[in-house]
C-alpha cells in the first residue's frame, strides 16, 4: 500500500501544479504541532522565493483547492504561509481497513528489489563466557536482521566466533600442564582422536582465565602459549583436534545462551574458517602492488586525500608472518563474497572498533575483495553502563556475565508479577506459569531497554526503570498487548455474530489511534533504511499510548450499538497485530496474561 503521507502529498501536488507551481514544493510531513493539525506542508514558503510572491498568497491559493478535496477534514493557511492539514475520518478509516485486509503485512510492501544482506553480529569469543558487552551486538543485530527479513530481503546472520587468537594457545598450554599424558600432546600419535572432549564447559571457562592470568605473570608460560598458537595455526594435528573440541563445547553453550535471548544465527562461522583464504589473498594483494613491507610488517595504505584525521595503514601480516584480527576479517570477506555474493555486509560491533572497520572496509574495496557496488556498513554501538555511569560490572567489580544479568532481571520480574497477582487477588497463576511469564517480560525489558536507544549512544542499564510497567519500557508495551488480548477474549466469549469492520472514527482519541496505525509501513521502511530499531520502539510507544487513551476514553464492552462495538473490536485486533509484528522484529514476544 502506498504510504499515507505519499497519498496526501499526491493531492497537495495536484493543487500546487493546478496553481502553476512546481510539484517539488508540495511535500507533506507529519505535523510538528499536533495540537493544530495532523500534517503540514511548508512548500509555500520555499515557493515564494522562486515565484516572487508572498508565501501566504500561495498558501491561500492552495487551500482554496484543498478545501474542496474530500480527503481533507481541514485545510488551513497560517501566516506567514504554512499549510495545516487534517485528514478526513472516513478516508482514514478506509485506509486502516485496507491495512487490516492485508494480512500479515498491514500495508507494508516487501522491497521490490530484494537484496542478500549478510549481517555480522554476536561476535562471542570461544572459551570465554558471554558478558554484557556481547549483549548489545546480539540484541541489535538480531533486530536488524528481522527488520530486513520483514522487508523482504535475504538476511544471513553470521556469529563470527572469535576462535583464532592466543586464547587457543593459552588453553592448550594449560591443558598440557594439567594432563600431559593426553594423546593430543603426543606428536608421534597417528591414530584417531577421541570423540569425547577432555573437558566440560565449566572447566573450559575456568581454564581460560587461569591461563590468561598466568601468562601475564610468567613470561615462559606466555612463550609456550604463543608457540602453541603458532603450531595450531600451522596445522599441528593434536592441537587442531583440541580446537574442534573447544569449539564444540563452546558453541553448544553459546547456542543455549543465545536461545534464551531469542537470538539465532544462520551461520556459525568463526575467524578460523577464514584461515584457508589468507595465503591466496595476501599473495594477490602483493602481486597487485597494494601490499608492501613497512617496518617488517605487510601493510596496505588506506588513507584518502579527503581525510581530516590520520587513518593508519591496514596491517595484513605481522613481521613474523602471523595473521591478525584484520587479516581474518579481510579473508572472511573473501569467503562471504565467494559463497554468498551479498549486496551488502553489515557489522554490528562496539563503536570503539570504528576506525578499525574504516581500515578494513577501505582495504577490501581498494584491493578488490568486494565489488564496487557492494555496500559495507558499520553499525557501531555504545557502551551499556551501570547507574554510576561506568561500564556495567558485578557488585564485586568483575565483568558481569550475561547469564547472571538475565537471571537477575528474571527474578526482579517474578517479584513484580507475584505482587501484581496478589494485589489483584487473582491467584490462579501457578508458580511455573509465573516463571514463564517473568522470563518473557524480562526479555522484553532487557531488549526494549537496549533497542529504544539509538544504537551508537551509551545507555544506562537501570533495572528498576526497565522492568517498570509504566513509561517507555518493554513491560509497558507487553501490558498494552495483554490488555487488548483480554478485552478481545471477553468480546469473543459473548459469541456475537456481527460482521464488523472499521468504520469512521467515533472520537478524537479513536482518530488518533488510527493516525498512529496508518504510519506502520513508513516506520518499517525507515527503520531499515536507517538501520534503526529504535524508530520501531518509539513508534510502538506512541501507538501503545494512543491505544491506552482510546481505551480509557471509550466504553468498549458497554457500547450498545453493535456495529460501532464491532468496529472498535476490529480496531483492537489491528492494533494488537501491529504491536505484535513490531515486537517480533525487535526480537521478543508477549505473554497471554501478566
Ligand atoms: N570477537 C570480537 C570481540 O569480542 C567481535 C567480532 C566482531 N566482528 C568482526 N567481524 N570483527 O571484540
Amino acid at each position: 500500500m502506498k504510504k499515507i503521507l505519499d497519498l496526501i502529498t499526491d493531492e497537495v501536488t495536484k493543487a500546487f501544479v493546478e496553481c502553476g507551481y512546481d510539484a517539488k514544493y508540495a511535500r507533506v510531513t507529519l505535523s510538528n504541532r499536533p495540537d493544530l493539525c495532523e500534517y503540514q506542508c511548508n512548500g509555500a514558503m520555499a515557493a515564494a522565493k522562486e515565484y516572487k510572491k508572498a508565501p501566504f498568497m500561495i498558501a491561500d491559493e492552495i487551500v482554496a483547492i484543498l478545501e474542496k478535496n474530500p480527503i481533507f477534514a481541514m485545510a488551513e493557511s497560517v501566516k506567514p504561509g504554512f499549510l495545516n492539514l487534517k485528514i478526513d475520518e472516513a478516508y482514514l478509516a478506509e485506509y486502516v481497513r485496507k491495512m487490516q485486509e492485508d494480512e500479515g503485512r498491514f500495508g507494508c510492501e516487501k522491497s521490490k528489489n530484494p537484496k542478500t544482506i549478510m549481517i555480522d553480529y554476536g561476535g562471542p569469543n570461544v572459551a570465554k563466557p558471554l558478558h554484557v558487552g556481547h549483549l548489545r551486538s546480539a540484541i541489535i543485530g538480531e533486530s536488524v536482521k528481522r527488520i530486513g527479513k520483514f522487508m523482504g530481503h535475504n538476511m544471513i546472520g553470521d556469529v563470527h566466533l572469535g576462535d583464532w587468537g592466543l586464547q587457543m594457545g593459552l588453553i592448550i598450554t594449560e591443558l598440557r600442564l594439567r594432563h600431559p599424558d593426553l594423546v593430543y600432546f603426543d606428536e608421534a600419535y597417528e591414530g584417531e582422536y577421541p570423540k569425547e572432549a577432555p573437558f566440560t564447559i565449566s572447566e573450559l571457562e575456568e581454564i581460560y582465565p587461569t591461563a590468561s592470568k598466568k601468562s601475564k605473570e610468567d613470561a615462559a608460560y606466555k612463550d609456550a602459549a604463543m608457540q602453541a598458537t603458532f603450531e595450531l595455526q600451522h596445522g599441528r594435528r593434536g592441537y587442531q583436534a583440541l580446537l574442534s573440541h573447544i569449539l564444540n563445547v563452546s558453541v553448544t553453550d553459546l547456542k543455549r545462551n543465545y536461545e534464551n535471548l531469542n537470538v539465532s544465527f544462520e551461520l556459525w562461522k568463526g575467524e578460523s574458517d577464514a584461515q584457508p583464504y589468507i595465503p591466496d589473498m595476501v599473495q594477490k594483494m602483493k602481486e597487485d602492488g597494494f601490499a608492501y613491507i613497512s617496518d617488517g610488517a605487510l601493510v596496505v595504505d588506506v588513507k584518502e586525500d579527503t581525510d581530516t584525521k590520520e587513518i593508519p595503514p591496514c596491517m595484513i601480516l605481522k613481521s613474523d608472518g602471523a595473521s591478525l584480527y584484520n587479516t581474518t576479517d579481510l579473508a572472511t570477506i573473501v569467503w562471504r563474497m565467494k559463497d554468498y555474493n551479498p549486496d551488502e555486509l553489515i557489522y554490528v560491533v562496539d563503536k570503539r572498533q570504528e576506525l578499525y572497520f574504516t581500515q578494513v572496509f577501505r582495504c577490501a574495496r581498494k584491493t578488490g575483495l568486494v565489488k564496487p557496488e557492494t555496500e559495507l556498513k558499520f553499525l557501531g554501538f555504545g557502551t551499556m553502563n551501570g547507574k554510576d555511569g561506568k561500564p556495567f560490572k558485578t557488585r564485586e567489580g568483575g565483568v558481569m556475565r550475561l547469564e547472571y544479568l538475565v537471571s537477575s532481571v528474571n527474578e526482579e520480574m517474578l517479584k513484580k508479577i507475584t505482587e501484581n497477582q496478589k494485589s489483584k487477588e487473582n491467584l490462579d497463576i501457578s508458580e511455573d506459569e509465573a516463571k514463564e511469564i517473568a522470563k518473557t517480560i524480562a526479555l522484553a525489558a532487557i531488549k526494549y531497554g537496549d533497542l529504544s536507544n539509538q544504537a551508537s549512544k551509551d545507555y544506562i542499564f537501570d533495572i528498576d526503570r526497565f522492568t517498570s510497567f509504566e513509561g517507555n519500557t518493554g513491560p509497558y508495551i507487553l501490558y498494552t498487548i495483554v490488555r487488548i488480548k483480554s478485552i478481545l477474549k471477553k468480546y469473543y466469549a459473548l459469541g456475537k455474530q456481527v460482521e464488523g469492520q472499521i468504520t469512521g472514527a467515533h472520537s478524537p482519541s479513536e482518530k488518533n489511534l488510527m493516525l498512529e496505525l496508518s504510519k506502520f509501513n513508513a516506520v518499517m521502511e525507515n527503520a531499515l533504511e536507517e538501520i534503526a530499531p529504535h524508530k520501531i520502539c518509539s513508534y510502538i510507544y506512541d501507538l501503545a499510548n494512543a491505544f491506552n487513551s482510546f481505551y480509557h476514553g471509550t466504553k468498549i464492552m458497554a457500547e450498545e450499538d453493535e456495529l460501532v462495538q464491532a468496529s472498535y473490536i476490529k480496531l483492537l485486533e489491528l492494533t494488537k497485530s501491529i504491536l505484535e509484528t513490531c515486537i517480533d522484529v525487535l526480537g521478543f514476544s508477549a505473554p497471554e496474561r501478566m
